[in-house]
């Protein structure tokens, strides 16, 4: 028997990322279809502790889908980690009898959209970040547009690097995950990517650059994660030092979160924001939308968020004991293949004997 909904709410929290607005937009329509009211919640979880929120209709949601950043603005909020936040944004709910929530955004939405759980508000969480950072799920949105705006600046840099025999260092967002840095370096065929992930072999790299130059090869890219911190200025300095060859260091920062998104990004978005919906209706919450093997699956927003602090290493006390065996090792499984993974790649690319 489904709960009888009659309005939910739609924030994007956190740092914004492409899609968001195709998300919400799948959400509004999705809910409207079905006889739900929709509530925009602005500014994230700030709108929803102030009351600061707008009914969403059909015609609101028009026009966004192309668009990147985020009409309902975002917000990073810390008066809602407090108690006294908490039950202001729970009381906001009550006023407007809103019955649930979609919680669009990064790791901090889903902890934020955990307490609202917990304290008898049904929330359902949609990963958006550029970072790709959610270790639970393969993809999230903003991040195929992020990687595609590194592509084509890294494009655009090849070119005046191959008329000036230059090589390029570009530092690229990824807060502390190195998957824009190692995507776009494979993609660009860089000469090398400097990640988090995986302990960076700089003589190596030195040493392809010389071998490259020697044998006629005029520009190179370098990719560095803005994760591997205060590195990235230093190293084109070195390169140039050590190799000979001139070396220009960019910095591609808030640009790589900007921009229309993607198709990809259109289409994950909208399917993400369709199926929180139907689960929100059919009485479920406590979730975080994931991409696995292609396909979009739930997984428990505690699941999930102990499954990223093991792969970060910033687990607390007793964090785990909640969870079986089976799920333990299930946990331990993933993260020795996403590790395995990015120690894969960054070897081939680097050029590192496997
Ligand atoms: O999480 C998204 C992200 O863009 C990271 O890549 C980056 O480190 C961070 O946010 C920047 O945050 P802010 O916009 O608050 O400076």
């Amino acid at each position: 028997m489904e709960k009888k909904f009659r309005k939910i709410g739609v924030l994007t929290s956190g740092g914004d990322a492409p899609g968001m607005n195709a998300a919400v937009r799948a959400v509004t329509r999705a809910a409207l279809a079905r006889g739900v009211e929709v509530m925009g919640i602005y500014g994230g979880y700030s709108g929803l502790i102030n009351d600061k929120m707008i009914e969403l209709k059909a015609r609101s949601v028009s026009n966004i889908i192309n668009r990147g950043g985020t009409f309902l603005y975002s917000d990073r909020c810390d008066e809602f980690k407090t108690e006294e936040g908490m039950q202001k944004a729970i009381e906001t709910c009550k006023k407007h009898g809103i019955d649930g929530i979609v919680a669009i955004g990064g790791d901090g939405t889903f902890r934020g959209a955990t307490d609202l759980s917990v304290r008898g508000i049904p929330t359902i969480g949609i990963p958006a970040t550029i970072d790709n950072d959610i270790t639970a799920t393969e993809n999230s949105i903003g991040f195929d547009t992020a990687m595609n705006t590194v592509l084509a600046a890294c494009d655009r840099l090849r070119d005046t690097c191959e008329s000036h025999a230059r090589c390029n260092v570009v530092e690229v967002m990824g807060r502390g995950a190195g998957d824009i840095a190692l995507n776009t370096a494979m993609a660009l065929g860089a000469v090398a990517v400097v990640i988090p992930e995986v302990a960076f072999d700089e003589a190596a790299c030195m040493e392809k650059i010389r071998r490259l130059r020697a044998d006629g090869k005029r520009s190179f890219l370098v990719i560095v994660s803005e994760g591997v911190e205060n590195f990235s200025e230093g190293l084109a300095k070195r390169i140039q030092a050590e190799t000979g060859v001139e070396t220009k260091y960019a910095c591609l920062a808030h640009t790589v979160r900007g921009g229309d998104p993607t198709l990809s990004d259109r289409v994950f978005a909208t399917k993400l924001g369709v199926a929180a919906v139907e689960r929100l209706l059919a009485g479920e919450s406590n979730l975080v939308l994931c991409q696995q093997k292609s396909e979009i699956v739930a997984v428990d927003i505690v699941y999930s968020q102990c499954l990223d602090r093991y792969y970060k290493g910033t687990l607390k006390d007793g964090m785990l004991e909640k969870f079986s065996d089976a799920e333990k090792a299930e946990m331990e499984k993933a993260i020795a293949e996403k590790k395995e993974e990015f120690r894969k790649y960054y070897r081939m690319i680097n050029d590192i004997a496997q």
